[in-house]
């Protein structure tokens, strides 16, 4: 409600590469599924909240068959409150904007994680083209000349200057989900002017953590001619000025929403160890990501056995669980590590094989928001180990998925995530032994500390709620929509 009285009639319209909802056509039946994606947790709350247009690419086997003429299908299925524009891209377009230059090029770029970004022209150039695709479709969605346009992440670096030159008077809104580097690692970028450039578009930029903003100002003082406003946290260029803001992500707290009816805790312990065929007293870590290399799997693992390897009466009392939900599998990259990965949980089972049960049980398939709630409420320990990460939502999620105030979480101080939430255990996850100490600390927590930590953690992520995200942007809209008025009428 509060999200309405601030958009007071205006219209909302969020471009994102990846859709809420994915439509699959499994043995003839039409199949719905949530994709994997922080972005899309956050954002899908905000647009039921609002109403408005979401644009994004349409990827799902069935998903023309949902649209009606002009491409369009309303959502959520079950209880419809906004507008999904389909975008259809063709091979030639998914490959180069999607896997190549946004997930070969400028994923690798921003999250420094050792692998080296690949930047191929033709990439570049598809990029620039599905970027204008994406813009002439919010133009055509736009019904007046100022609508109010969420641009998502990284895919789009390109629209906001795109919009400006067509829409002159919106108001601009761009998010960047995942960190910004420093300056020497943006800048081997071949293309880093036109990035910032189409990025200075927007009205309001928002990052994460000041930090990812600091990177960013200095990235724009070292390669544009830009005027940088630092007090007001602002850079003008091109005759026009951009906010530069941080706007930590969240989730939607479950309380008063129909999912949160969630069976007690006692019941998803006893169906995820009889599933896992666990006896009781059994410890169990979680892990649920994408299968992709910036969170720190390999990492995990190694923190898992280097556990055992230090303390071993936890061999055979112990299991670690991976789900790893598919992703970018068609780059070499994604699958070299995801082989990697299948190869080190297997020699660790073999190494530890003894005790008759796998330590390691790795799920690499999909799995719903329904069974990754049952296994956070099932575990003792949540661990989130990213390299770097620009948010991180698996650790909020879990901590709302603790209303029995019970279990630890292991968190990376790479994650943007860990500024907010200083009580979970703070690990530099490629320091092995320090990530296995964690662990051990974990596995003895008594439950008094447990419960101060997480009530406390439950209390941050249910006030800075995901709403409270979007609010914040909107609130500074809405205050800069109000200044240009008051400049207009003199
Ligand atoms: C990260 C990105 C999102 C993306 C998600 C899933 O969270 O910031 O933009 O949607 O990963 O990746 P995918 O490539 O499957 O959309």
């Amino acid at each position: 409600a509060l999200l309405r009285s601030q958009l007071s009639g205006d219209q909302v319209i969020v471009v994102s590469n990846r859709e809420p909802y994915i439509h699959q056509r499994v043995d003839g039946r039409i199949e719905v599924q949530r994709p994997a994606s922080g972005l899309v947790t956050a954002i899908e709350p905000v647009m039921r909240a609002c109403s408005g247009t979401w644009v994004a690419h349409g990827s799902g086997s069935a998903d023309r068959e949902t649209v009606d003429r002009d491409d369009h299908v309303r959502l959520p299925p079950d209880d419809p409150a906004y507008h999904l524009r389909r975008i259809w891209l063709n091979p030639a377009e998914e490959q180069g904007y999607y896997y190549g230059f946004a997930n070969e090029g400028l994923w690798p770029l921003c999250h420094v994680a050792h692998v080296r970004p690949v930047f191929r022209e033709a990439d570049w150039q598809h990029y620039r083209e599905v970027n204008r695709r994406f813009a002439d479709a919010v133009v055509q969605e736009a019904r007046s000349d100022d609508p109010i346009v969420l641009v998502q992440d990284y895919h789009f670096a390109l629209v906001p200057a795109m919009l400006r030159e067509r829409l002159p008077r919106a108001t601009i809104l761009t998010f960047w989900h995942i960190p910004w580097p420093n300056p020497e690692s943006f800048g081997i970028c071949p293309w880093r002017r036109e990035i910032l450039q189409g990025m200075l578009g927007s009205t309001i930029l928002g990052f994460h953590t000041r930090f990812h903003c600091k990177n960013f100002i200095e990235t724009v003082d070292r390669y544009l001619e830009a005027r940088i406003e630092h007090e007001h946290s602002t850079i003008a260029y091109g005759g026009a000025e951009t906010l530069i803001e941080s706007y930590p992500i969240s989730i939607a707290w479950p309380e008063g929403e129909s999912g949160s009816h969630w069976p007690p805790v006692d019941e998803c312990r006893r169906r995820v160890f009889q599933h896992l065929g666990l006896p009781e007293g059994h410890k169990l870590a979680v892990g649920v990501d994408r299968f992709d290399y910036t969170k720190g799997i390999l990492e995990r693992m190694h923190a898992v056995e280097r556990l055992l390897e230090k303390h071993p009466q936890w061999l055979g009392r112990f299991t670690f669980v991976q789900v790893a939900a598919p992703t970018r599998g068609q780059l070499d990259e994604y699958r070299e590590f995801q082989e990697r990965i299948h190869r080190v949980a297997q020699r660790i089972n073999e190494r530890f094989g003894a005790t008759g049960r796998p330590v390691v049980r790795l799920l690499a398939s999909h799995h719903g928001p329904e069974q990754v709630n049952e296994l956070y409420r099932a575990a003792n320990i949540c661990m989130v180990t990213s390299l770097h990460d620009g948010m991180n939502l698996v650790c909020k999620e879990f901590v709302a998925a603790r209303d029995d105030e019970q279990g630890v979480l292991v968190l990376s101080r790479f994650a943007g995530a860990a500024r907010e939430m200083p009580e979970a255990l703070i690990v530099n996850p490629y320091h092995v032994e320090e990530t296995a100490d964690a662990l051990q600390r974990a596995l003895e927590m008594p439950a008094a500390e447990q419960r101060e930590r997480m009530a406390s953690l439950r209390t941050t992520v249910r006030e800075f709620n995901v709403y409270r995200w979007a609010g914040r942007m909107l609130t500074d809209a809405a205050r800069w929509r109000l200044r240009r008025r008051i400049e207009e009428r003199v």
